[in-house]
C-alpha cells in the first residue's frame, strides 16, 4: 500500500509543486516508486515533469477520474513522464487539466468530497508513495486531497504572511479531519522553502517555528532560493540532470528531506 502525503498550504507560490516534484526525485533516487496527484488546475506539477495535457493531447486526468467516482477508475488516467532514467521507471504522473476547477461547482452532492478517494482505490497498492499537490486555497480540490490522503506535509517560506497560512491549513485539518471522512489525518511537518540566509527577517521567523509548530516539526535542511531550482522546472527536468554545482547541492537537499521522509512515515 502507498504511503499517501498531501502537500499543502493556503498560500500561492511558496513551493508546494517544487516540493511535490523534487520530492518525487528524491524518493525515486532512494528507489522508491512514485505517484504524483496533480489536483491544481494550474497543471504546473506534470508540466515541469515534462506532460502536458492540452487539446492537441487529450489524455485523461484527475478530473475525469473525480467526475466519475467509480472504484479504481483513477488508474486510466497514469501517464508516463518525460523525465530521463532513473526518475521515468519510479515516477508516474495522474495530471490535471484547467478543467478541473469544474469539480468545484460539484461539491455539494452528498459524499463528493470521497470522490477522490474512491477513484484511487487500488490504483497506487504496488506504488510506495503517493503525493497530492495541492492548489493554494482550502476549498474543494484540497478537501478532495485531504480526504484521499495520510498525511498531510505544510510548505512554508520563512515569510510572515506564508507561516500564517500555514497555521491555517494546520487548523483546518485538525477542525475539519472527521468531517473530511478522514478523522486519521495529521500533519507530518512543515518543509521550508526559498530561505534566504541573509535576510534577518527569514532568520526571525525561523527562530520561532519550533515554538508555534512543535518541536521537531520543522524539517531540514531548509531549500535554499536557488536560481537552479526554478531553472530545471522551466526546462522541464529533475534538478540533478542541470549538473552544476549549485543544482547538485539543492538536489542533495531535496534528497535528505526524502529520506526523512522516508524516516518518519515508516
Ligand atoms: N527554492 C526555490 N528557489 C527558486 N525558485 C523556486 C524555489 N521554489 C520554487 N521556486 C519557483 O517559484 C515559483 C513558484 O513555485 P511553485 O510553483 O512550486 O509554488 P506553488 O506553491 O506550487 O505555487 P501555486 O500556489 O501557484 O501552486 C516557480 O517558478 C518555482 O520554480
Ligand atoms: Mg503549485
Amino acid at each position: 500500500m502507498a504511503t499517501r502525503i498531501a502537500l499543502g498550504n493556503n498560500k500561492g507560490g511558496v513551493g508546494k509543486t517544487s516540493a511535490t516534484d523534487n520530492l518525487a526525485a528524491g524518493l525515486a533516487e532512494e528507489g522508491k516508486t512514485v505517484l504524483v496527484v496533480a489536483l491544481d488546475p494550474q497543471m504546473n506539477a506534470e508540466r515541469r515533469m515534462g506532460v502536458h495535457v492540452d487539446e492537441d493531447n487529450p489524455i485523461p486526468t484527475v478530473s475525469e477520474a473525480i467526475k466519475n467516482a467509480q472504484p479504481g477508475v483513477a488508474v486510466d488516467a497514469i501517464t508516463e513522464i518525460a523525465w530521463p532514467e532513473p526518475y521515468r521507471s519510479l515516477i508516474r504522473v495522474i495530471p490535471a487539466r484547467y478543467d478541473l476547477e469544474n469539480r468545484v461547482s460539484e461539491a455539494a452532492v452528498p459524499g463528493a468530497v470521497l470522490r477522490l478517494r474512491t477513484a484511487l482505490e487500488g490504483v497506487d497498492d504496488d506504488v510506495d508513495y503517493t503525493l497530492f499537490d495541492l492548489p493554494p486555497s482550502l476549498g474543494h480540490l484540497t478537501q478532495l486531497g485531504l480526504c484521499a490522503t495520510d498525511h498531510a506535509l505544510i510548505i512554508s517560506e520563512p515569510e510572515y504572511d506564508s507561516v500564517g497560512s500555514a497555521v491555517r491549513m494546520r487548523d483546518f485539518i485538525d477542525e475539519n479531519a472527521a468531517v473530511l471522512y478522514n478523522p486519521g489525518l495529521n500533519v507530518l511537518g512543515y518543509l521550508i522553502n526559498r530561505y534566504r540566509a541573509q535576510l534577518g527577517a527569514h532568520n526571525f521567523q525561523l527562530d520561532g517555528l519550533d515554538e508555534r509548530f512543535g518541536e521537531g516539526s520543522i524539517w531540514t535542511p531548509y531549500v535554499k532560493e536557488r536560481t537552479a531550482i526554478k531553472d530545471a522546472a522551466d526546462s522541464e527536468v529533475p534538478l540533478r540532470a542541470l549538473g552544476t554545482a549549485v543544482a547538485t547541492e539543492a538536489a542533495d537537499d531535496w534528497r535528505k528531506l526524502a529520506q526523512h521522509l522516508i524516516k518518519v512515515t515508516s
